[in-house]
């Protein structure tokens, strides 16, 4: 890992200085964790296969029109990014039932949803990332109404075009969680990354998982899942360890 002094260090990347003012780098880390770090491991080369497949996404996403903190990639570990202040909510999108909402609302998973939620989270992880509503939003001040809607807005269309750009190699995309920042002239944009840490796919026909919940579940065989991914994006990912 790089000498430089972390700004931050979170549970799946690490952010440092940029190399010019107004960016960043966000380093990706090989560790896996789930249930709020309760459940804590290392996969090899999981870090290197996110930063590739999250370039490719944020990439696709820029091409159609989303606004996003991605930059350039810099190496197999190392994007660099637009320096954001983060709103602290995350946004989480749900096509299908599956993972948290079920025990919640009493659902099965993989039962269609009426329609596609969106849930909103504090990013907070000493409160366990509680779910909260527009209301809480507002009233706390972590994003102003105008800046709500943006984010209802920009989230239904990357939920379209990931949906597709997913669904052309066989995968359904279930669910997936956002993350938004603020530039400094206030203009709100997709930050984060968007990997298979973050979103549930299942390839289609069988509802294999090819996403964290091979981790989270104890299935085994995350690597080869995101490696399959890769694959079929037709990215070239070196193999770690
Ligand atoms: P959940 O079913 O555990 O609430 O997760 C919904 C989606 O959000 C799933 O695709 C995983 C993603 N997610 C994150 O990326 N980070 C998180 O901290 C949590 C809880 C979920």
């Amino acid at each position: 890992m790089s000498a430089r002094e972390p700004l931050y260090e979170g549970k799946a990347k690490i952010i440092f200085k940029g190399p010019e003012d107004g960016t960043l780098i966000q380093y990706f880390k090989d560790d896996a964790t789930a249930f709020n770090a309760q459940k804590k491991d290392v996969i090899t080369g999981k870090g290197v296969l996110n930063n590739h497949i999250s370039e490719h996404i944020m990439l696709r996403l820029a091409n159609a029109g989303i606004t996003t903190h991605f930059i350039e990639r810099m190496n197999d570990r190392e994007q660099l990014i637009r320096a954001l202040e983060i709103i602290p909510v995350e946004v989480v999108v749900r096509n299908v039932a599956a993972g948290s909402v079920c025990p919640r609302l009493g659902l099965t998973e993989g039962e269609p949803l009426p329609s596609t939620l969106i849930e909103f989270c504090l990013k907070d992880d000493a409160l366990g990332d509680p779910i909260i509503a527009r209301e809480h939003i507002l009233a706390f001040g972590w994003a102003s109404a105008a800046e709500f809607d943006v984010i209802v807005e920009q989230t239904n269309r990357i939920n379209a075009l990931l949906a597709d750009i997913f669904a052309a190699i066989d995968l359904r995309l279930i669910d997936f969680k956002l993350e938004f920042g603020r530039l400094p002239d206030g203009t709100v944009i997709l930050a984060d990354e968007i990997s298979p840490d973050n979103c549930r796919l299942w390839q289609v026909g069988t509802d294999e998982k090819m996403d964290k919940d091979r981790f989270r579940r104890d299935l085994g065989g995350l690597t080869e899942a995101y490696q399959e991914i890769a694959r079929r994006l037709g990215l070239e990912v070196p193999q770690q360890g």
